[in-house]
């Protein structure tokens, strides 16, 4: 990471907006940190200036959710950590938190380490959730020392990808309530695995073996149970929960009933379960169809408009991309059987632009609104805020100038990502990113991304203390004032 000062910069004349509202202020950032809100600034002689009359300046978005240079179903991602964060910076998202996966039987802090050095080229923050994929003392002891020692505060459970990562219902146990335990949340990719399995080989048994049958394996009723299953056993331990990519009205619905009942449950959507149908699978160019494979897979609708709904309600309080790129070639692993093609899809570039564009200008949400589901409440729920996620005095310079006029056609030839396909393909969005500085640095300036390997930094996210203790029900009803230090 480079460490030498930078230009102080100051953000002249825009409308700052934050989740809980917006208003007209300049903004300066000195070394790194927001050093001023306001009107009439003392700024610093030799200040940048950027001139953001008629544009938006928010916090930059929080992917909690993606996958650079990930090892997966045999191949691994197109996009590293630094190829990746540029891309997400050229669309104004300055932070995410990546999944450090290790095998099954491999030693968590081996795979934990291994992905750090992976990420030592990242050109924007990012930090880690790990995947409990097995159960012993050891893993129990290893939680404990990324919680304490290493800043890591979330936990994922793939409930799929049977005889890989799966965690079955007695690691998904052992490792909630160690969660709970040290003050981390748990998160859990909600898919029944045995019945994706059952459903796969029922499928190729009938001669199924295209990406028309990858919906098919996995229906709505399966995410859903598993997300009832997760959301249960949460409840049972009294530990909160976290569901990543919710992709059907049946999830969305268990996790708004949940929370009626008071369970901290809550929920992420991706940007292109948002707006992409399951027809994609159907279409006649097995690259086109294959280049959508991802897991929970795109649905029929109905069901994006259930989630926009959860959304609106607050029920959902996140988005996401699932950021897992893998190239044509690699997906034609998967040409003869389905099953084979690697599961994921891109967007950590298109995702902001995408939500506005079909959330803000649409009138689904407002603009606070917007920086709530794409920045600040992923700092919330996982302890980055107001360090990040909110335009303050002391936050870090990670800030996004907005135009909302401005317009672009989503396009894989004028992608940053490294993958060769682009499932927002064509698709002109109004609102777009002018600048992005991460840290204080111009790392996009209308066009020209400036990104560099190495100037990301690893950013620790403590456990949740007594704010965490508020997060279960039990405690909560304890302590009811402990409950008004949550803000989600
Ligand atoms: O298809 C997906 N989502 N690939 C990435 C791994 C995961 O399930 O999140
Ligand atoms: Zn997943
Ligand atoms: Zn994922």
């Amino acid at each position: 990471m480079t460490t030498a000062k930078q230009p102080a910069v100051w953000i002249r004349g825009g409308t700052v907006v934050n989740a809980d509202g917006e208003r007209t202020a300049d903004v300066l950032c000195v070394d790194g940190v927001i050093a001023a809100v306001g009107e009439g600034l003392d700024v610093p002689v030799g200040a940048e200036v950027i001139d953001a009359g008629g544009q938006y300046v928010m916090p930059g978005g929080i992917d909690p959710h993606t996958h650079m240079q990930l090892p997966f179903m045999g191949t691994v991602t197109d996009d590293d950590f630094f190829t990746g964060t540029a891309a997400g910076l050229a669309g104004g998202t300055t932070s995410i938190i990546d999944f450090v996966i290790p095998d099954p039987k491999q030693p968590l802090m081996d795979a934990y380490r291994t992905w750090r050095g992976w990420a030592e080229k990242a050109a924007a923050d990012y930090g880690f959730h790990v995947a409990i994929t097995w159960w012993d003392e050891s893993v129990r002891r290893d939680m404990g020392a990324l919680v304490q020692d290493e800043g890591v505060n979330s936990f994922k459970h793939f409930m799929a990808y049977k005889n890989a990562i799966m965690a079955d219902d007695e690691t998904l146990v052992n490792s909630f309530r160690r969660a709970l335990e040290l003050g981390a949340m748990p998160t859990v990719h909600a898919e029944n695995g045995e019945l994706v399995f059952l459903l796969q080989q029922e499928m190729k048994a009938q001669g199924l073996s295209g990406p028309e049958a990858h919906p098919l394996s996995r229906p709505p009723a399966v995410e859903a149970e598993a997300a009832q299953r997760a959301i249960a056993i949460a409840d049972v331990l009294n530990v909160p929960i976290y569901v990543v990519h919710v992709s059907c009205a049946e999830s969305a619905e268990a996790i708004a009933r949940a929370r009626a009942r008071g369970q901290r449950v809550y929920g992420e959507v991706l940007a292109g379960h948002l707006v992409i149908d399951d027809s994609v699978y159907r279409h006649p160019d097995f690259n086109v169809a294959a280049a959508h494979v991802m897991s929970p897979p795109f649905r029929a609708p109905e069901h994006q408009a259930a989630l926009w709904r959860g959304l609106q309600a607050g029920h959902l309080q996140t988005t996401a991309t699932d950021h897992c790129t893998f190239c044509a070639a690699q997906k034609a692993m998967g040409r003869l059987d389905f099953s084979k093609i690697p599961n994921g899809t891109g967007g950590v570039e298109e995702r902001l632009s995408v939500i506005w564009d079909a959330g803000v200008n649409t009138g689904r949400l407002t603009p606070s609104e917007f920086v709530a589901v794409t920045s600040a409440n992923a700092a919330k729920l996982f302890n980055l805020y107001p360090r990040k996620g909110c335009v303050a005095v002391g936050a870090d310079a990670d800030l996004v100038v907005w135009d909302p006029a401005a317009s672009k056609t989503l396009s894989v030839a004028t992608q940053h990502s490294k993958g060769d396909f682009n499932i927002f393909e064509g698709r002109t969005v109004r609102g777009v990113p002018t600048h992005t500085l991460s840290g204080g640095r111009l790392a996009y300036v209308r066009g020209d991304l400036r990104a560099e390997p190495g100037q990301g930094r690893y950013v620790k996210r403590p456990a949740f203390g007594p704010v965490f203790d508020a997060l279960s029900r039990k405690a909560a009803l304890a302590a009811p004032q402990a409950v008004a230090r949550t803000t989600i």
